[in-house]
């Protein structure tokens, strides 16, 4: 008998819901047979940036309706719902408290199983959800607005954090960088499309670098988790002086800054062809750094297989370079549809299939968290 979970996301500013189902098939044993986004991205470009109160605010006005088309999409009703998983964070608290307090009213209404699930969890499980069964251990990096963070996937379900970024997350430099030069929010979408017009190596910017007390740690004991202090100098990401760098070389050209949220930078001098060479150099930064880390991780790790998910993985040569460089690794790489990448709640349905296929569920008793660990298990 298929179980059909329907997923509800409210972490940020996309009210998401979405009805998956199992198949029955373990090669692909998940379908998505709904996935509806109600996006705030245009209330929020306004105010140059999400604004945590008008967010939770339209996610109250939007989530009865969502969640009506995810069932109607669905071609099913509350009867065909055997659970209701939720992003239980991390996020905006208010936010998430929108869809926790929804979910919770519904599965007591219905006396249906409710899953807390964690937003990187869905996010990881996108994978699964595209790809079904991916070869294990994979080296899954998870990178969005508001995280950067490697996870090893030794087996289904089991999410072990191997690095993360020490400041920005990568999508928050992307929304940045776009604000200095005047291209608005969200930025990753906007300089993905800029950079294509422009030169990668027009403007030399510098690579983060970390102190690498060894650079052939002994391999790491994947049952326990444990991994020596020198992986982290492999498997950390930062960005925040790639930022700075950015600033400092738009102050030299003469542009005049505003960091302020409704103050459109002046680009001043710099005409649209410096506007996108800079936006290729920086994106090229950003790729190779996430790229670089990620491989020399899961070649260290022995991972058969690499994933990227997030909003960010819907960056055009974030996939094409991670698909070219996994062919000549020999190591197969997952991305998942651009339906897929930003916050949706068909990943939200899968990490819930996911621990419902491993006996477990939540009470009613639990909060909508601002910060959350993973469970490891
Ligand atoms: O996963 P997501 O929807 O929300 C979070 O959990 O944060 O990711 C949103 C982030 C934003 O920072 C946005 O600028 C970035 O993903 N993003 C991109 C692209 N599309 C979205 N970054 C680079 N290139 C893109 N094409
Ligand atoms: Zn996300």
């Amino acid at each position: 008998m298929a179980v059909t979970v329907l997923g509800i996301e409210t972490s940020c500013d996309e009210t998401a819901g979405a009805v998956v189902s199992t198949t029955g098939d373990a090669a692909k044993p998940w379908r998505a047979r709904s996935n509806v986004i109600a996006s705030q991205v245009a209330i929020h470009r306004e105010w140059g940036g999400v604004v945590p109160e008008i967010a939770s605010r339209q996610h109250v006005r939007d989530i009865c309706g969502v969640v009506e088309r995810a069932l109607a999409d669905a071609g099913t009703s509350w009867d065909g719902i055997d659970a209701i998983a939720v992003t239980q964070g991390p996020g905006l608290v208010g936010s998430l408290l929108v869809g926790v307090a929804f979910a919770k009213a519904a599965a007591a209404a219905l006396d249906k199983p409710i899953v807390a699930v964690h937003h990187l969890a869905g996010h990881i499980e996108s994978i699964f959800l595209e790809h079904g069964a991916i070869p294990l251990p994979a080296a899954i990096l998870v990178v969005s607005g508001g995280h950067t963070s490697l996870y090893l996937v030794p087996e289904p379900g089991m999410y072990r954090l191997i690095g993360r970024t020490r400041d920005d997350a990568a999508g928050e430099a992307y929304d940045k960088v776009a604000k200095l030069v005047g291209l608005g929010y969200p930025g990753g979408p906007a300089i993905d499309r800029m950079a294509k017009l422009g030169r990668d190596d027009a403007v030399a910017l510098p690579r983060p670098k970390f102190t690498h007390a060894d650079r052939n740690p002994p391999p790491p004991d994947l049952t326990t988790g444990s991994f020596p202090p020198a992986f982290q100098h492999i498997a950390d990401f930062s960005f925040s002086g790639l930022k700075t760098a950015v600033v400092r070389h738009l102050a030299e050209r003469g542009v005049k800054v505003a960091t302020g949220l409704h103050v459109p930078t002046d680009a001043g001098p710099m005409d649209q062809q410096e506007v996108a060479d800079l936006c290729a150099s920086f994106q090229r930064v950003v790729v190779e750094s996430l790229l670089d880390r990620t491989f020399e991780a899961a070649r260290w790790l022995g991972a058969r297989s690499i994933g990227i998910a997030g909003g960010v993985s819907a960056n055009s040569r974030l996939r094409k370079d991670a698909l070219e460089r996994g062919e000549h690794a020999g190591l197969p790489v997952f991305v998942p549809p651009l339906s897929l990448s930003t916050d949706n709640a068909a990943m939200i349905a899968a990490a819930g299939l996911r621990r419902l296929e491993r006996g477990e569920s939540s009470t009613l008793d639990f909060n909508a968290e601002a910060t959350l660990a993973i469970s490891s298990r």
